[in-house]
């Protein structure tokens, strides 16, 4: 059934009004989703690699965050060849994390404390190690365990080419070519990833219906929904045809004849993967067929998409009515931090999925981006590179930290559902001096070492700031070292502390909540936005004001500030009034 959740008031029909509310009343319209990446979360046996009953332990930590759901990045069997997106069993966990019970456990706790759970779905390839693949290594060219996947044989007089120029997205060729039983080379398999990564071959019908018998694998244990990894990258071109444009997880896809990033208008940032590898009108119909199997479930279990696609209105056809039910807003996360562009990728955000009739959602940091209190904190604040070396330009820690809690509350008080990735309510830094001997991350090795990869953003959690390991598990040790600031970001030093970051967050959530942003309205509101540095917007009865200029921002007269990404000033000579400094966004009851 569905319902209008938010009915506009005429005092918020001005001219400038943006989005009205949607139809609709399902639980992720609106949901904050707290992204946990199970090793680096929390340790409950103590080898020093978070698993599924350290999350379990620290759900209370969640509860009181006060996040909707959760969404588990993988804890699959797999070789970890990247980090557990490399699965070779789609229905069992990863002895490294725990057992199925361990996950039923996990899910029962979290459904108990109200915590809906997503987890992590990687469809575009397997591991090296799945049953499949090994399957189709000795078999024929032809034969149907091959077909499973995109083997093809090479150009030149001994196949000794690859079959076409594509590029892998960590660095290197996206093709490996595969030794016969004689020791003879053999076929090239196609890998858009690490060569530990081989893509399936989506046009099979076999590949489509094993997928679906996971979804219910998962839906059957009662999980809340799916995140898709590459959601963009599973139907690749007819005959794999040549491209000269490059793909990198740093800069989105660039060069070639089929790129079209679009006006910068549309909220476009170049954080767009295309190319004949990805976004092909194909994959819509694998999720239309998603979305049947998950409508046969009881409380509206949801599809997001992981797809790096550009511009917004082009994204949005993966939350179509019958498809997904969210798309990752990355060109959101890749917006620069200026007032400017930011109005233009909100209105361009919500334009898109109001098209549809899908929630717009937010994010500013995940596990494979730096962390946006290091982002920001760059001379130039927004680009997303793919990590930071010690030898490299650092970012400044106190301004990026204050960009970093505007942001986030700037990107709470936007109506939809928005994405938090674990420590940001905690302020955590990128790890930017992590030895290159403790690195993980294939795109590190793949890249030469010319890329610092994606470690900086997945260090373990400071849990308590006087505990070995910082409290992440029971022995003190942690798979990747914690920089020595982290022990003043632990949790237990910031709860209770008026104005920490984790209790900016908590009030945020419960504002959020109480106010109803997540299914509200927004109307810019010109008499706020007193300098062109200023974002200033409504949501139903909040104005929440982003100041992103150098000089502080005075609020009107009369002005009750509800909430404040940092402290505010207070002129106390004659009415008082409230000025908001430079990188610092607060929310006001509208006057
Ligand atoms: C997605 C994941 C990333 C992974 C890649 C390959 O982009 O978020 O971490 O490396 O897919 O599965």
């Amino acid at each position: 059934m569905t319902r209008i959740d938010s009915t506009p008031t005429s005092a918020m029909l001005a001219p400038t009004l943006l989005h009205a509310g949607q139809a609709g009343s399902e639980w992720w319209r609106d949901a904050v989703i707290y992204q946990v990446y199970p090793r680096s979360f929390a340790d409950g046996d103590g080898d020093g690699i978070g698993d599924l009953v350290g999350i379990t332990n620290r759900l209370p930590h969640l509860q009181a965050l006060g996040v909707d759901a959760v969404w588990l990045s993988p804890f699959y069997r797999s070789p970890q060849k990247d980090a557990g997106y490399d699965v070779a069993d789609y229905r069992d966990v990863d002895p490294l994390f725990g057992t199925l019970a361990d996950f039923d456990a996990l899910l029962a706790e979290a459904h108990g404390r109200g915590i809906r759970v997503i987890v992590d779905l990687v469809p575009n390839h397997t591991s090296d190690q799945h049953v499949w693949f090994q399957a189709a290594l000795p078999a024929a060219p032809g034969s149907p365990e091959r077909g499973r996947y995109i083997f093809r044989d090479g150009q030149g007089s001994d196949g000794e080419l690859p079959p076409n120029n594509w590029q892998s997205i960590f660095g290197g060729p996206a093709w490996t070519r595969t030794t016969n039983d004689d020791g003879t080379p053999g076929q090239w398999y196609l890998h858009l990833f690490d060569s530990s990564q081989p893509d399936l071959d989506w046009e099979n019908p076999e590949v489509r219906s094993e997928f679906e018998d996971v979804l219910r694998f998962w839906l059957d244990k009662g999980v809340d929904g799916f995140r898709i990894d590459v959601a963009h990258g599973m139907i690749k071109a007819p005959g794999l045809p040549d491209w000269d444009g490059t793909v990198s997880m740093v800069e989105g896809t660039e060069g070639g004849e089929v790129v079209d990033l679009g006006a910068p208008e549309d909220g476009s940032t170049g954080a767009g993967n295309s190319g004949p590898m990805f976004d092909q009108d194909g994959v819509h119909e694998i999720y239309r067929a998603w979305h049947r199997v998950l409508a046969e479930y009881d409380g509206d279990r949801a599809l997001v998409a992981e797809a790096w696609v550009e511009p917004l209105s082009r994204l949005a056809r993966y939350v179509r009515p019958d498809e997904m039910h969210q798309a990752f807003n990355f060109s959101f996360l890749t917006t620069p931090w200026s007032a400017a562009p930011l109005r233009t990728v909100i209105a361009a955000s919500l334009h898109a999925n109001d098209e549809v009739g899908a929630p717009t959602t937010w994010v500013l940091s995940n596990h494979d981006v730096v962390r946006h209190a290091s982002r920001l904190g760059l001379a130039e604040p927004g680009l997303r590179p793919n990590g930071i070396f010690a030898h490299e330009a650092q970012p400044d820690e106190e301004l990026g930290l204050r960009r970093a809690r505007a942001a986030s509350l700037l990107m709470l008080g936007l109506p939809g559902s928005s994405y938090l990735y674990q420590g940001e309510e905690l302020g955590l830094p990128e790890h930017t001096s992590l030895p290159n001997d403790v690195r993980e991350d294939p795109a590190f090795f793949r890249t030469g070492g010319t890329e610092a990869g994606r470690d900086g953003c997945r260090v373990p959690i400071p849990w308590e700031a006087d505990a070995p390991g910082l409290g992440f598990g029971p022995t003190g040790k942690t798979w990747l070292p914690q920089p020595e600031a982290y022990a003043r970001y632990a949790a237990d030093t910031q709860r209770g502390v008026a104005g920490s970051t984790y209790e900016v967050y908590r009030t945020a959530l419960a504002t959020r909540r109480a106010e109803q942003l997540g299914s509200g309205t927004l109307a810019w509101v010109e008499e706020y936005a007193t300098s062109a540095d200023v974002v200033a917007l409504r949501n139903r009865e909040v104005v929440v004001l982003a100041n992103l200029g150098d000089e502080p921002v005075t609020l009107p007269r009369g002005a009750e500030v509800l909430l404040a990404s940092g402290p505010v000033m207070t002129d106390r000579s004659g009415d008082p009034q409230v000025r908001v400094p430079s990188d610092t966004t607060v929310w006001l009851r509208a006057l």
